[in-house]
């Protein structure tokens, strides 16, 4: 008797390469970024466009004056971007969409323009569609500018649980207009402020003086003023250089602080991520407090709670717990809330947290303003004492 023991073995590497590209004014007739990567030489091809349906409303006239003056025959769809309809049955139908035109496999990628929410959906779809096809991101939020922007995932909420289902599957390009948030409400600016403060707060500490002193008057003018006058000092941070544009440099030290951190861990493969700053709490107390809490104010009560723990074991001086505390009040977030001054409600939080990090509480803190380290021993007696600080802060009614 012989028995086969036969063994083959395929390893292969895929380079990744993708663009985010800074332009002002996407959707003005002269500019040509938003159709830089769809190839119409000839091919006759329908181009698919998925708008979320408060883009449609606020700008659909201009998108489409805009692709029928570059001559694009094109299929428009609108998408819900509500996180409750965040599900695989968009998914389909957007895969539906993409047979319906018959797209070429490369050269119409379909391009999206929206929230988060949507963006996620339509990037699900183009991973799944003949095995994955590259498509165009254009987020629409500050969220979707500053943190979607560069992430590599895709998803949609599955059996109660979000992105349960999703993929790594970067879009070919994402092009960011701030112009867009022109519209946008402000509390969705507060929100996307929530994931800045966060890159701040553990990365970048220019970043975090421009956004004591500029913060609340960028949300004002909704990202729109060029230099927004006097700033409004929390703590009195560096000034802007001379002449830059502060809310470019808002947005670009955000990006750029994203890029470093995902580019060398792109599959998450290592659990040690200081992007998660904000996000060791908050996802079950997010979900917890639904519709209460929009997930930029979560991560924001996240950093100021994660910041008492820092001072608690003496890697912060008050000071700093001070100056943090007063830039989130200063940029509209929250910095108390009841679910955060429970510690069994924590230590459940962290439970789960540890169970998504295979184990390990790899718990980013901050160092200091700027920068961060990790903790894999913090105990229930410094939750509680974290939690009875963050108490303190609660308004005299709610005490
Ligand atoms: N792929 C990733 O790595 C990643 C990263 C962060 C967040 N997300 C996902 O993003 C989602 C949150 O995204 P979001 O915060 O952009 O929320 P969202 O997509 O729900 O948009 C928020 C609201 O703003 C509206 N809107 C969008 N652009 C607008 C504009 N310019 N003017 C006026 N209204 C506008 C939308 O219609 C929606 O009502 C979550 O589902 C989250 O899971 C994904
Ligand atoms: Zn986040």
């Amino acid at each position: 008797m012989t028995s086969s023991s036969a063994k083959w073995e395929v390893r292969a590497e895929l380079p990744i390469h993708y663009e985010i590209e800074e332009t002002l004014d996407l959707l003005s007739v002269d500019n040509p970024t938003l159709l830089g990567s769809v190839d119409r030489a000839g091919t006759g091809a329908t181009q698919l466009v998925l708008v979320d349906t408060t883009i449609d409303r606020l700008y659909g006239d201009r998108l489409r004056a805009y692709l029928e003056y570059h001559r694009v025959r094109y299929h428009l769809m609108p998408l819900p971007s509500a996180e409750e309809q965040k599900t695989i049955d968009l998914v389909l139908a957007v895969a539906s969409a993409m047979n319906e035109v018959k797209a070429f496999r490369v050269r119409n990628p379909p391009i999206a323009i929206g929230g988060g929410v949507m963006l996620d959906i339509v990037g699900l779809a183009a991973s799944l569609y003949r095995r994955g096809i590259p498509y165009i991101r254009v987020p629409t939020t500050l969220l979707g500018l500053v943190d979607v922007s560069v992430a590599a995932k895709t998803g949609v909420n599955f059996e109660g649980f979000r992105n349960r289902l999703g993929s790594y599957s970067p879009p070919l390009r994402t092009l960011i207009d701030r112009s867009f948030l022109a519209t946008l409400p402000r509390r969705q600016l507060r929100n996307g402020m929530g994931e800045i403060f966060k890159m701040a707060l553990i990365k970048d500490v220019r970043l975090f003086g421009l956004l004591e002193r500029y913060g609340a008057a960028l949300i004002e003018g909704r990202f729109q003023d060029a230099a927004p006058p006097g700033g409004t000092a929390a703590g009195g941070g560096p000034p802007a250089r001379v002449g830059s544009n502060v809310a470019d440099e808002v947005i670009g030290r955000a990006i750029q602080g994203m890029v470093e951190e995902l580019q060398p861990n792109l599959w998450e493969k290592k659990l040690e991520r200081s992007v998660d700053y904000g996000h060791s709490f908050s996802p079950l107390l997010e979900m917890r407090a639904l519709p209460e809490l929009y997930h930029g104010e979560a991560v924001a009560l996240d950093c100021v709670f994660s910041a008492f723990l820092a001072e608690h074991r003496g890697f912060l001086e008050p000071e700093d717990v001070h100056r943090v505390v007063a830039c989130a009040r200063s940029l509209g977030l929250p910095v108390w809330h009841p679910l955060f001054c429970d510690p069994d409600a924590l230590g459940e939080a962290l439970a789960d947290t540890v169970r998504h990090r295979n184990g390990d509480q790899n718990l980013p803190v901050m160092a200091a303003i700027g920068s961060a380290r990790f903790l894999n021993d913090v105990t229930p007696a410094e939750i509680e004492a974290a939690a009875a600080a963050m108490a303190e802060l609660a308004p005299v009614g709610a005490r």
